[in-house]
Order: C-alpha cells, then structure tokens, then sequence
C-alpha cells in the first residue's frame, strides 16, 4: 500500500535516482528505444499536442522525448527534489515548466487547458485516492476533447475476496487499483474510457495498466472501451532491446573509440 507520504518520502531521497531513473530503461536498452518502441506508438495519435501536461515527470527520462511533440510542455510531481532536477535539467526550454503537486490534485493549472496529458511507469505506485484524484482533475484541466494516457497499477484485481493479494513480487504497486476500477471512476467523473491495455511488467501477473481516457465535448455520448491484455511485453521489451543493442549501442561504441595511434592523455 505505497501511501502518498511514503511515495514522498522515497522519491524526494536524491540517493533513489542512481541515473536519472535511465536504470529503469535497461531492459529497453536505453531511454530511447523505450520512447520509440513502446511509448511513442501507444501515444502517436494524441500527438502533437499543442499544450501537453505530465503527471510524475521524476527525472526527466521520458520528458525529453515529449518535448519534441508540443508547443507548451508543464510537467508536475509529488516530489520537490525531482521537480528542481528537472528545471536544471531543462533549463532555457522557454516552452517547459515544471510545479510541484500534492498528489492527488492539479491545484494552479488551468481549467481546459491541455490537449494531452500523460503518466509513464509512475503512478503504478499511487493509491486510489491518487488516480481517482488525477481521473478527477483531469476532467477539468483537459479542454474537451483532450485526452489522456496513464499508466497505472492493475493490482486490484489479484486481491483475492480474503483480501489477500496474491502476487508473491507486487513491485510496490498499489493494490487498491485495477483496470475495472479506473473504468468506474472515469465513468463517476464525466471521462470518456477509449482503451486500456492490460500488461504484465516484469512478472507473469496481469499487474500494470494503460488507459486512455477523454474529456468528452458537449454532446459526445459514450464510447465502448477497446480492452486488450497483451501477453508479449517481455518479447516486446527483449525485441527493443535487441534493436537498441544492434543498432544504436554499437553506433555509441563506435563513435566513442578512440582513433588509433591518436595519443593523448
Ligand atoms: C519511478 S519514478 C518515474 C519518473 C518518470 N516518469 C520516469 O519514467 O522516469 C516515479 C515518480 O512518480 C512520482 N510520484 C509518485 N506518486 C505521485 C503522485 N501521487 N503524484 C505525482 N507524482 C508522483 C515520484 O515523485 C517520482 O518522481
């Protein structure tokens, strides 16, 4: 049951980020063929963006990639530690600022004021009041229309009717948040439910969660949710990291030998 204090105390620790959270992209092989091969083709339709919001920006791993795809970047996390390192890091992007959130609310963006808003490997770790919040003021900060990606826990749904979570590795996950579950706080909030996609991250549980919601227009009636679960994201991952390992790490080897006999200290 990671609690938003404990999510705070965690994060906020500078000794957590070992390399800007890029550790957590090895199993792509780097931050970049994670955008490109698993990120970007699950978001290219929302993109470009004109003002696109980032819920949990951390260090900036997947910021860097969306910045490319917008004219107006905000990005917004719990931690005040994660939010200084990315104004250092991103500082002179005139189009990029960063705030600091309470964890459950947007308090200080405007109303209908982002096209796309998106969450990535970040609030598998929030709570429902974290998600139910967010699903919330989503509704109200995105223009209608606008939508929003989120990665999130599916944990819920491995609680058995004890109570008893019956995942031996929960990964931190939240367990009081499944895939049915944000499809009814969407509903209770006036979100349009597009799809969701069921994945099992780094376990053979059924345990994350992309979802794409929507703020719908006057008028819009509902729309039935696409719901997939995709057995393949390990073969997804170990194919990108095969690409990344191929094609783009022997690029870096290369360019960075030294040319023979070029001396030097
Ligand atoms: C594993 S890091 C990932 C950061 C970044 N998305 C990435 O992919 O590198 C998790 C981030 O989520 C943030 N976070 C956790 N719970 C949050 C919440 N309820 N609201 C906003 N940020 C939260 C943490 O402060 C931390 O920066």
């Amino acid at each position: 049951m990671p609690t938003i204090a404990e999510n705070f105390a965690n994060w906020n620790d500078p000794s957590r980020w070992i390399d800007d959270g890029n550790e957590w992209s090895q199993a792509w092989g780097s931050p970049a063929t994670m955008w490109f091969g698993s990120i970007l083709p699950r978001v290219a339709a929302n993109l470009p963006a004109g003002s696109l919001l980032e819920i949990a920006c951390g260090h900036g791993r997947v910021t860097e990639f969306l910045l490319a795809h917008c004219e107006r970047y905000v990005g917004v996390d719990l931690a005040p530690d994660c939010v200084a390192t990315c104004e250092r890091r991103f500082a002179g992007i005139g189009k990029a600022t960063f705030h600091r959130v309470d964890g459950r609310t947007l308090a200080g963006l405007g109303d209908g004021s982002f096209d796309f808003a998106i969450s990535w490997d970040s609030l598998v770790h929030a709570e429902q009041e974290a998600i139910e919040g967010y699903v919330r003021e989503l509704m109200r900060v995105l223009r209608p229309g606008g939508t929003a990606f989120l990665h999130h826990s599916n944990l819920h749904e491995h609680v058995g009717s004890d109570g008893v979570l019956t995942v031996e590795n929960p990964h931190w996950r939240a367990t009081s948040v499944s895939a049915a579950l944000v499809r009814e706080w969407a509903a209770q909030h006036g979100a349009q439910c597009l799809a969701q996609e069921l994945v099992q991250w780094g376990t053979t549980a059924w345990n994350d969660c992309f979802t794409l919601l929507r703020r719908p227009r006057p008028g819009d009636g509902q729309v039935a949710p696409r719901i997939v679960r995709h057995p393949g994201f390990d073969m997804e991952l170990g194919f990108f990291r095969m690409v990344d390992a191929t094609w783009r790490h022997s690029l870096t080897v290369a360019r960075n030998q030294r040319a023979p006999g070029a001396g030097g200290s």
